[in-house]
C-alpha cells in the first residue's frame, strides 16, 4: 500500500517571518480543504528554519507534517565545519531527509559514492530518507536516461555492493525520479516520460531487492509540478507523489496541488 506523499523543498528560500507567513495561510488552507489529516504532507525548509517551522506546524491536535532537512552528512559529529549530522537533526524534530538532489550533485560535488554514505547515516540513525535521481538534459537528448537512473539508483543504494541489507532491510525505499531538465524551468516531464522512468526504477527494485522492498517503495516525481500538471502525474500506477520546489513556496498553490494529486489517486 502506498499513499501519495508530497513534499515541499524550500531550498535556499525564506526568513523566520516569510515561513511564519507560510504556515498560517498554509494551515488555513489545509483546514478549507479539509486536508487537516496532514497525511502524506512533509516540508523540508533551511537548516535555519527547522525548528520555526516545526513549532508553527505542530500546533494541531492531529499528527504533525512531518519536517525534514535538505541534506545531512554521515557522521555523528567531528571536525567538520559546516556540516551537520542526522542525530542533530532529529534533536531539532527533523524526521526526514532529501538526499543527492541533483543540485548537490550539479553544484557541491554530490557523487553515488557520498550519496550512499548519507543515506546509510541518516535511516540508521531512525531518519527517513529521499534519495533523488535523474539524468540532465544532455543524458536525456542522448537517449541515456535509463542507463543513468539505474547506475544513481544501484550505486547510491549500494546494491551490487551488497552492502544494501544492514542499513535498508526495516526502512521503506523512497525514492525521487527528477529529470534535472525539468527542475524550476516549468517543463514537467510527461506524464508518459516519468511513468516510463518509474516503471524502470521498480523493475529494477525488484530485481535488486526483491518484489516486497520494489512494491512498497514510494517513487516520486520532481521537476516544475504544478497544481495543473500533477493530476495527470497522479494518474500514473508507479508516481506515488511529488517532490514540489517552486510551488511548495506559496501555500495556496502547495494545498491546490496536493488536494488535485489526491484526487487524481
Ligand atoms: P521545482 O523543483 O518543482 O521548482 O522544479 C523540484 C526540486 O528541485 O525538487
Amino acid at each position: 500500500m502506498r499513499n501519495p506523499l508530497f513534499v515541499a523543498n524550500w531550498k535556499m528560500n525564506f526568513l523566520k517571518k516569510d515561513a511564519k507567513e507560510f504556515c498560517d495561510a498554509f494551515l488555513n488552507e489545509l483546514s478549507i480543504r479539509n486536508l487537516v489529516d496532514f497525511e502524506g504532507i512533509w516540508i523540508a525548509p533551511p537548516f535555519t528554519l527547522l525548528c520555526e517551522v516545526s513549532s508553527l506546524l505542530s500546533k494541531k491536535d492531529s499528527a504533525p507534517v512531518l519536517i525534514g532537512a535538505q541534506n545531512s552528512h554521515w557522521l555523528d559529529n567531528g571536525a567538520h565545519t559546516g556540516e551537520i549530522s542526522p542525530k542533530m537533526l532529529m534533536d531539532v524534530g527533523a524526521s526526514f531527509v532529501i538526499i543527492g538532489h541533483s543540485e548537490r550533485r550539479q553544484f557541491y560535488a554530490e557523487t553515488d559514492e557520498t550519496a550512499h554514505k548519507r543515506l546509510k547515516s541518516a535511516l540508521s540513525a531512525g531518519m527517513k530518507a529521499i534519495l533523488c535521481i535523474g539524468e540532465s538534459e544532455a543524458q536525456f537528448k542522448a537517449g541515456d536516461t535509463k542507463k543513468v537512473v539505474l547506475n544513481q539508483l544501484r550505486n547510491s543504494l549500494g546494491c551490487d555492493s551488497g552492502g544494501y541489507s544492514s542499513y535498508i532491510a526495516n526502512a521503506r525505499l523512497i525514492l525521487a525520479y527528477e529529470p534535472v531538465w525539468a527542475i524550476g524551468t516549468g517543463l514537467a516531464a510527461t506524464p508518459e516520460i516519468a511513468e516510463n522512468v518509474h516503471s524502470i526504477i521498480r523493475d529494477d527494485l525488484s530485481s535488486c531487492l526483491g518484489d516486497g522492498v520494489a512494491q512498497s517503495a514510494i517513487i516520486l516525481y520532481g521537476g516544475s509540478t504544478k497544481p495543473d500538471n500533477i493530476g495527470e502525474l497522479m494518474a500514473c500506477s508507479n508516481i506515488d507523489g511529488a517532490l514540489v520546489g517552486g510551488a511548495s513556496l506559496k501555500p495556496d498553490q502547495f494545498a491546490e496541488l496536493i488536494t488535485n494529486g489526491r484526487v487524481a489517486k
